[in-house]
């Protein structure tokens, strides 16, 4: 099982358009100044055009997003894989035939600590294991001098989670978190031009996140007899069966369940846009579909979780609504930002790119105009997009002309959002970390360890307010590491 993502098409190696739309890069960087992602951009082209050094790269964990992360480092310059270390032959050996087509030759390894000891030439270790080893393959690979780029979420508990941020502080190594959002231009330009730059959704006072994924969705996972590992060496990594190795996420001992896997990106938003952690939440879920009965698969963590956060704000409260659920697909993932004076809506998905104007708040031409525009006035591709306007083809029938209210919604004005990304969701985040491991300062990474600290306490905390049935108060030490 792996996060469904869609991926744009990679543009060519080299130059601005590998890191979004230039006609957008332009608009939005003239708009914004110094903007984060003008600053991102500009070191990545400094990074794509040095001489100076080739990275060498390992690869911890070939699995699904393993290969996911190396697939988007394809377009990127300047780095080199050489080595891949899975305890399963399977992945190991397909992932270490493909960096071998790609970059001539790999060195393939089960151990981690064999790696780190025979593999002192490699500059960056890129973790996409099981949630329980990221802290302490982290601190390994720090520990041995290298730049780090760890898979979300950060652990499946909250001290595993500080001991990653204490080996980050002891080393001062480049430790980036794979919170992918925080360097994709789409939502930089939602947060920096839309949000705060121009203040165009007005005071927000709601979100929303869901990320639903049916049960058709390959869980759980299986595979043949052949390729399974024999119950010696999962023994010796830490695993009960191969059904818990595969379906990981569901048990408590390796993973955080899907509000962890799935929420993590989502919830880690909403303290991103919001530039802030929240003050309480209060939760509900269970095990509702993986009971174990009627030949279903028995799993622990809730495949069903709704989560409602309070964000303390200096203009009021905010409060967030998130859903994981996994008994059903519908309206798929996507995050969503309400305003007094407008909404937008924006997952990874390019076709969730919409912005709607609120029928009193003031005109937004201006944004959507000339060569700095930030919104696209396209009301008829947004049209088919979302259920806030009908599809064009459906003509009501005259009964349901019929207002139920005199006082009902007024349709709101439609635009897109006008910055895109045209490579795939993981490779700006990817490229930031390497620019900063290249130069060695941890300043420019756009996930430092500290803040995604914040976003594993936030979501773990949930398992609290499930716990109990109350609702959790935040504390501000709860966001600290001693
Ligand atoms: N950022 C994203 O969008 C995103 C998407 C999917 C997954 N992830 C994260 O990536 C990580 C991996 O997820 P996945 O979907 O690839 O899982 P997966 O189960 O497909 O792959 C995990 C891999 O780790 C290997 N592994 C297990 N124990 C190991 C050990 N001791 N040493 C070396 N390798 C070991 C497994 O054999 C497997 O190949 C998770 O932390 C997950 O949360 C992030």
């Amino acid at each position: 099982m792996s996060c469904i993502m869609n991926e744009a098409p990679s543009s060519p190696p080299g130059g601005l358009s590998q890191f979004m739309d230039r006609r957008n890069f332009l608009r939005t960087s003239v708009l914004t100044g110094s903007s984060l992602y003008l600053a991102t951009s500009k070191s990545a082209v400094a990074q794509a055009t040095s001489p100076d050094k080739v990275l060498k790269v390992a690869l911890v964990g070939a699995g699904a997003q393993g290969k996911r992360l190396l697939e988007s480092c394809a377009d990127i310059t300047g780095i080199q894989f050489v080595a891949v270390c899975d305890i399963w032959g399977y992945n190991r050996n397909q992932t270490a035939a493909r960096i071998k087509h790609t970059y001539g030759a790999c060195n393939a390894y089960t151990d981690i600590d064999d790696l780190l000891a025979k593999e002192k030439d490699v500059d960056c270790v890129l973790i996409a294991v099981p949630d329980f080893l990221h802290a302490p393959f982290t601190r390994l690979a720090l520990k041995a001098g290298k730049a780090v780029y760890c898979e979300k979420l950060m652990a499946n508990t909250i001290e595993l989670a500080a001991d990653m941020v204490r080996a980050q502080r002891e080393t001062g190594g480049i430790l980036q978190i794979g919170h992918q959002r925080h360097s994709n231009p789409r939502y930089l330009n939602v947060r920096d031009n839309i949000l705060y730059g121009n203040s165009l959704l007005g005071r927000v006072t709601h979100c929303y996140g869901q990320w639903n994924r049916g049960v058709s969705a390959s869980v759980p996972l299986t595979t043949s007899k052949s390729t399974e590992i024999d119950s010696a060496t999962l023994t010796k990594y830490g695993f009960g069966s191969m059904e818990e190795f595969l379906n990981w996420r569901f048990f408590s001992k390796y993973g955080g369940g899907p509000i962890a896997d799935l929420g993590a990106h989502q919830i880690d938003m909403f303290n991103w846009f919001l530039k802030s952690p929240p003050s309480s939440v209060i939760a509900s879920g269970g095990v509702d579909y993986y009971d174990g009965k009627d030949g279903r698969a028995k799993f622990e963590l809730p495949d069903n979780v709704m989560a409602i956060f309070e964000y303390k704000l200096p203009a009021g409260i905010t409060r967030a609504y998130y859903q994981v659920l996994t008994t059903t697909g519908s309206q798929a993932y996507y995050e969503k930002l309400m305003g007094i004076d407008g909404s937008v809506v924006i997952s990874e998905s390019p076709a969730t790119n919409q912005i709607y104007r609120e029928p009193n708040a003031p005109s937004w031409i201006k944004y959507s105009e000339g060569k700095d525009a930030i919104l696209a006035r396209s009301a008829a591709s947004v049209h088919n997009k979302w259920w806030e306007k009908p599809k064009p083809w459906f003509r009501a029938p005259s009964w349901m002309d019929v207002k139920s209210d005199s006082r009902e919604s007024k349709a709101l004005e439609a635009y897109e959002l006008g910055v895109t990304l045209n490579r795939k969701p993981h490779s700006p985040h990817l490229e930031n970390f390497f620019t900063c491991a290249r130069s060695k300062d941890p300043k420019g990474l756009n996930c430092p360890v500290d803040e995604a600290f914040r976003s594993a306490v936030t979501v773990l905390k949930v398992y609290e307010s499930l716990k109990t049935g109350a609702k959790y108060e935040f504390k501000p030490e709860d966001f600290k590491v001693a």
